[in-house]
């Protein structure tokens, strides 16, 4: 995909730029005392933010954080994160949390007005957000020149090669509790991939689906029909032979895929991650999104170590999207030895079912790009 970048900005000295990063960072503690968890998607922007200053651009972000839904929140105040930019990049701005307004979710032209004021190029840089056509998003590129950061930039190659010239086999392994949320993309992963494996809590509907009890566990009943004809369709779907859990007095215990009364999954087993690793070992290209268990509570960590061990240690080229995903990494250490870690969870699966996302088709239509 062919979209402006920095280099297509001209000279930006002495310019005031915008730029958009996705700053949605996770926050610990409580409302008075937040701090940020952990800081991957502000230093995921400082190569942008870099290359504009160094060139003599003065620099100010915008981002949201949370979704405060058009109110001023104080748990949602940007505070932390301005501080947390202050020590990364002294001297940069950043604006209020943009969704205290409820003109950036309705893209309302007079918050767009606001946020272009004195403003003389806009850099997007959130690939985080590039799927939500809010007022930051799509914007400012309709008058100002406008560009790509290099997180954005790079994040569009690696899923781009992935959608197109994956090499095969192509495994993805989707987790994460909401089946909901991920349907369309599962239905245009399996018509892209070699095998798709199937973890986490979304895993209970599909096996509700194949006509099996799953107790207590999460479950969406009203998503069982539509899931039954993925499988009917797909048979590159995999999903777990074991799962682990707690029973109806709370025991924790290994089932298989029959999920007793009052029984509850936390966990794929551990012949389902021995399988689920021995796929993404013998692949070439694996995408993986979503944790395969409540790997938070360490009873419950292994399948998502698992999972993320063989992502380290597989030769395929691996592309890991997702908070949680990155957070499970993380965790285990394992963030340095793969080759791509997204920071947009929702927006590399939109990215990934579509094609396209509407931040990045704003970049393609700017002044300076058409
Ligand atoms: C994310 O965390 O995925 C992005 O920041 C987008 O956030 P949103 O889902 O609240 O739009």
């Amino acid at each position: 995909m062919k979209l402006p970048l920095l280099e297509d900005l001209g000279d930006v000295r002495g310019k005031t730029v915008l730029v958009r990063t996705d700053f949605n960072v996770p926050m610990s503690g409580g409302d008075d005392a937040r701090s940020i968890s952990d800081d991957f998607r502000i230093r995921a922007a400082l190569p942008t933010i870099t290359w504009l200053t160094e060139r003599g651009a003065k620099v100010v972000c915008a981002s949201h954080l949370g979704r405060p839904k058009g109110q001023p929140t104080p748990k949602y105040s940007m505070a932390p994160v301005r501080a947390r930019l202050a020590e990364l990049a002294p001297g940069v701005g950043l604006l209020e949390n943009l969704r205290f307004s409820p003109g950036e979710e309705a893209n309302d032209e007079a918050t767009v007005a606001e946020l272009v004021q004195g403003v003389d190029m806009y850099v997007n840089d959130a690939f985080g957000a590039a799927h939500r056509a809010h007022a930051s998003i799509v914007g400012p590129p309709r008058t100002l020149p406008s560009a790509a950061g290099r997180l954005i930039q790079r994040e569009v190659e690696v899923v781009d090669r992935l959608r197109s010239t994956p090499k095969r086999p192509f495994v993805a392994v989707l987790g994460g509790a909401k089946v909901s949320d991920k349907l369309g993309v599962i239905d245009a992963l399996v018509a892209m991939c070699d095998q798709l494996l199937i973890g986490g809590g979304m895993c209970f509907t599909f096996l509700a689906a194949q006509g099996h009890p799953v107790g207590d566990s999460i479950c969406e009943r009203d998503q069982i029909d539509r899931c039954r004809g993925l499988l009917e369709k797909h048979k590159s779907i995999m999903l777990p032979e074991d799962i682990i859990g707690v029973d109806a007095d709370g025991v924790y215990t290994t089932f298989g895929r029959r999920l007793p009364d009052g029984a509850k999954g936390m966990d794929i087993g551990p012949g389902t991650a021995a399988a689920f690793s021995d796929a993404i070992m013998d692949a070439r290209s694996v995408f993986w999104n979503g944790p395969m268990g409540v790997f938070e509570d360490a009873r419950f960590a292994k399948g998502t170590r698992t999972v993320a061990q063989a992502m380290a240690d597989t030769k395929a080229f691996t592309v890991v999207g997702g908070g949680d995903s990155a957070a499970a990494l993380a965790q285990f250490g394992l963030d340095d030895d793969v080759d791509h870690v997204s920071t947009g969870g929702g927006a590399s699966l939109e990215f990934l079912e579509f094609g396209d996302l509407p931040g990045l088709k704003a970049l393609r239509e700017a002044p300076n790009a058409r």
